[in-house]
């Protein structure tokens, strides 16, 4: 087999995280015998500062012609004083919009070895495994009317019937293959279009008998994310709910360095880790590649269905935690601190560790 992926490392730490994600995705084609392509572009302020535009048309023509896209970070201080359309998070909403990406999906899982570096209480968080299925290319992001002038400013949030249902399809399809729950995220009793929203999930609800819903209002599912976090399966909320919802769903795991994420529509798809370009660190070597290594897992499950690779990916991260190795970020006392480089050749050396531990495994049986 052979893919084709987009790669745009984007600012700051985005470059370093995805040099490290590269490392892996070369080390797992390597061991499944599959082609990898990568077709490099700029994006965010590097691309602004090369051509005075955060997405230009080259770029986006490299994620059509791609199976996959993998995205850095953009962003920095550097750039904050542009217009909104020049901002290189204004490439982000871009793309999204162009390349149809209307589901994002966020995991909150925990990784054993992190369980103590969490806010939260270890009771809380044990066993907490789901997903936030965030509606990515509606809702009040992208709602028109839209703007401000001096005496007022508006967004108008607005959904077409079709941008629920297929959001709550793909809900309803990933709860069938989890553990059968979808927790709908609305504020009904406040606004029509949630209204409107909680009325076609019941709809689409009835092709996936087998799956149980419950109806939640986003300010009650913010206190239940941290309150009982184990009672989520699948989280199924519109754009800005989403992104409030999966920024707490975040820190279950205790940093967004962790954190990966993959944004899917009909045609393309996109992963990139969470967390932002963080300026700061940037170049230093201090960047947390496990998002974005997490990410190319998301990306072997859902896009290549290579999901043996993902599996192997996911359990070298567990070993590399479980060893002790830390970035700066999610560093405890008796860990060893180590850099970006070092924690991604851990990764990729436990990867060939335990994908000949399993190719023995299959050998001897
Ligand atoms: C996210 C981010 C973006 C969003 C910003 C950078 C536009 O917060 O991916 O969650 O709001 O969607
Ligand atoms: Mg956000």
């Amino acid at each position: 087999m052979r893919y084709k992926i987009a790669l745009l490392p984007g600012d700051g730490i985005g470059q370093e995280v995805t040099r490290a994600a590269v490392q892996v995705m070369k080390t797992v084609a390597e061991s499944f015998n599959v082609t990898l392509e990568f077709n490099e572009q700029l994006i965010g302020g590097s691309s602004y500062d090369k051509n005075q535009t955060p997405l230009t048309d080259e770029t986006i023509q490299a994620c059509y012609d791609s199976d996959a896209v993998f995205l850095g970070a953009v962003g920095g201080p550097k750039w904050e004083k542009l217009p909104h359309h020049l901002k290189p998070e204004a490439a982000l909403l871009k793309l999204r919009k162009s390349l149809g990406l209307y589901a994002n999906i966020r995991p909150a899982k925990i990784y054993d070895a992190l369980i103590d570096s969490s806010t939260l209480k270890k009771e809380v968080l044990d066993g907490t495994d789901f997903i936030v299925m965030r509606e990515l290319t509606g809702g009040i992001y992208f709602g028109e009317p839209r703007g401000f002038d001096d005496k007022r400013g508006f967004n108008t949030m607005v959904y077409s019937h079709e941008e629920v249902e297929r959001i709550a399809r793909m809900a309803f399809k990933f709860a069938s293959e989890r553990n059968k729950k979808v927790a709908s995220v609305d504020k009904a009793n406040v606004l029509e279009v949630s209204q409107f929203w909680r009325n076609i999930v019941h709809e689409v609800h009835k092709d996936y008998p087998d799956v149980q819903l419950t109806d939640m209002y986003v300010d009650n599912a913010a206190m239940q994310i941290v309150h009982n976090p184990r009672q989520f399966d699948v989280l199924l909320t519109s754009n800005l709910f989403g992104d409030i919802l999966s920024d707490i769903a975040g820190m279950i795991t205790g940093s967004l360095g962790m954190l990966p994420s993959a944004s899917i529509g009909s045609k393309y798809a996109l992963y990139e880790p969470v967390h932002g370009s963080a300026p700061d660190i940037a170049g230093k070597g201090k960047a947390n590649p496990l998002a974005a290594i997490s990410s190319a897992a998301m990306m072997f499950n859902y896009s290549f269905q290579m999901q043996k690779a993902a599996e192997i990916i996911e359990m070298a991260i567990e070993r590399t935690l479980a060893n002790g190795y830390r970035t700066a970020d999610i560093f405890s006392e008796g860990c060893e601190l180590v850099s970006t480089g070092q924690m991604t050749n851990y990764v990729t050396g436990y990867y060939t560790d335990i994908f000949n531990e399993q190719a023995l495994g299959v050998f001897t049986l």
